[in-house]
């Protein structure tokens, strides 16, 4: 099915100057851009996406991470575009994603508390509906 994704270049992603890489490996994959924000998330927006992750040890260190910096949001589309998406990114962890991917290439620990994984990519059409109202409702 044709679906619509939400892919974040984080506060690394941005700061590194990597947003136009980024989506340049989307656009090469052949999915369409439908819109683009940049976006300095508060503390609000960012408890509401990372909802799932309360609690957890990162947690904390994640919402002070995606605040320290601009963030750049994606709304991209395409047949499976968030399986597809998910797969351009690579696995969580940049250290052992595979080469060719977005974290694979462009990533790595910096010996943080939380991992600095470049981009943001939903994963499952009940995430991407949720998580697009959120950024460009
Ligand atoms: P993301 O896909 O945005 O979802 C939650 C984020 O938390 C994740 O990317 C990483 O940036 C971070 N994260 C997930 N797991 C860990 C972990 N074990 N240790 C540190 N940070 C993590």
């Amino acid at each position: 099915p044709v679906e619509e994704t939400l892919v974040l270049v984080k506060p690394d992603g941005v700061a590194r100057n990597l947003t136009g890489e980024i989506l340049r490996r989307i656009e090469a994959k052949g999915y369409q851009l439908v819109d683009v924000r940049l976006i300095e998330a508060e503390l609000d927006l960012l408890s509401q996406h990372y909802a799932e992750h309360v609690g957890k040890p990162f947690y904390e260190p994640l919402l002070e991470f995606m605040q320290s910096g601009p963030i750049v949001a994606f709304r991209i589309a395409g047949e499976r575009v968030i399986e597809g998406f998910r797969s351009l990114a690579g696995t969580t962890d940049p250290t052992t994603a595979a080469p060719g991917t977005i974290r694979g290439d462009f990533g790595r620990d910096w010996g943080l508390k939380v991992q600095q994984n470049l981009v943001h990519g939903s994963d499952s059409p009940e995430s991407a509906q949720r998580e697009l109202a959120l950024w460009f409702g």
